[in-house]
């Protein structure tokens, strides 16, 4: 039960929200204020303005959040999680990527911080620790051979005969550049046209100079849809919608659409993983990349949740592989012996000619078709389609 005096007392009538965000806001509140008689959480005249004031003081910088649309927020020096829980709390509904981080070297009030991120079930990050002590705080995935593999595992399956769209979403345009097609800024036959409502998917999509293998380009004012969209609470669902009535109208039939995402975790990589029904990892083998892999799990499990319950994971790709360097081998025991059977048999070697491909707009499949770079992608391509194979039936 709400006390109604609660959303008084806290004067977040005018901040619009649930009453499911009220209730897990007062129960934040009553835990704080009932843990510090054990553990020295906050001081005396921070409970007694717990509710009048702190709350509210903590869920006004929502309104900042929302308008920059920030994704990831770093409390420093947390104490007992004001305003950090608060605003995860306020923007856990509103946006499942946002992120609170947060850094409190108390090990009582660090743990706390835990125990209500569990309880509530918020997106966060909790370093027991001061922020000069962290080194490393950057947190992209970029350079892992994504495009790499869209390029190829298209240009493989499109040589085998499959229908095949690819779908750059990514504001560098690598994969349309890769491709043979161009990123130049002045083109408007590009996915940011659809996004942005300008187009339909029917006046954008181009075909290449490959067979059975169609291309949805990319530019650089791709990055600008993330700030134009912000008040449109539809806006993780246009890639879906668009793509679906694309597919219902024209009666275009790929076999696969595979959708090239950029770097970091964003609107578009959200709109990615709501328009698709699995998702393939490229893991790099020459860092230790699981611990990004375990956070991007959490980030799937989050979308499943919220946005889009058939997403699942076909598999994950083991690329760059240097056998002269152990990591490798060390990165691929671990992700074998954690992740089983979704790991591909194949694992794509660093390898020159991958690299130098697309700079020429074709992929290495063609580029230089027997090079260890092209074996493994064709090898990758089999094992992919063999995953859709019907399972032959034991019984007579
Ligand atoms: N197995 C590989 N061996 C050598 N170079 C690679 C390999 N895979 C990708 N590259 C190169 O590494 C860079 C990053 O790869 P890319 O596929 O663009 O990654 P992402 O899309 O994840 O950012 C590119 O220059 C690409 O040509
Ligand atoms: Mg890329």
């Amino acid at each position: 039960m709400i006390d109604s005096h609660f959303i008084k007392n806290t004067k977040l009538e005018g901040l619009n929200v649930s009453r499911e965000t009220l209730n897990e806001l007062e129960k934040y509140s009553s835990s704080l204020i009932s843990r510090n008689k054990e553990i020295n959480l906050i001081s005396a005249s921070t409970e007694r303005s717990i509710n009048t004031r702190h709350i509210k003081d903590s869920a006004q910088t929502i309104d900042f959040i929302n308008k920059k649309d920030i994704k990831t927020c770093t409390d420093l020096g947390s104490g007992a999680g004001l305003p950090g829980i608060v605003l995860a709390i306020l923007m856990k509904h509103k946006n499942p990527l946002f992120k609170v981080i947060f850094y409190e070297k108390s090990f009582h009030k660090s743990n706390f911080i835990k125990e209500m991120s569990k309880k509530f079930k918020l997106n966060t990050e909790v370093h027991q620790k001061n922020i000069f002590e962290e080194k490393n705080l950057n947190t992209d995935v970029g350079g892992v051979g994504k495009t790499t593999t869209v390029i190829n595992l298209a240009a493989g399956l499109s040589m085998r005969g499959k229908k095949i769209l690819v779908i750059d979403l990514d504001p560098q345009g690598n994969a349309t550049t890769g491709l043979g097609l161009s990123n130049t800024e002045n083109s408007d036959q590009t996915i940011y046209s659809v996004l942005n409502g300008n187009k339909k998917i029917s006046q954008i999509v181009q075909t290449t100079k490959f067979d059975n293998l169609d291309l949805i380009t990319s530019n650089v004012h791709l990055s600008g849809l993330e700030v134009e969209t912000v008040g449109d609470s539809r806006r993780a669902f246009i890639l879906k919608d668009e793509l679906g009535s694309y597919l219902n109208d024209s009666g275009a039939s790929y076999n696969y659409i595979f959708i090239d995402c950029p770097p970091s975790l964003s609107l578009l990589t959200i709109m990615a993983l709501v328009a698709s029904d699995a998702l393939v990892v490229p893991l790099q083998t020459e860092f230790f990349a699981l611990e990004g892999l375990t956070q991007l799990m959490k980030t799937i499990e989050r979308i499943k949740n919220n946005l889009n319950p058939e997403l699942s994971i076909r598999g994950i790709l083991l690329t760059m592989y240097d056998k002269r360097n152990k990591l490798s081998g060390e990165v691929e025991r671990e992700a074998r012996n954690y992740f089983k059977d979704k790991v591909y048999q194949t694992v794509v070697p660093r390898n020159v000619r991958l690299s130098e491909a697309p700079s020429h707009g074709v992929p290495v499949l063609i580029y230089d078709k027997s090079c260890l770079g092209s074996k493994s992608y064709f090898n990758f391509t089999d094992e992919f389609l063999n995953q859709d194979k019907p399972v032959e039936s034991a019984a007579w």
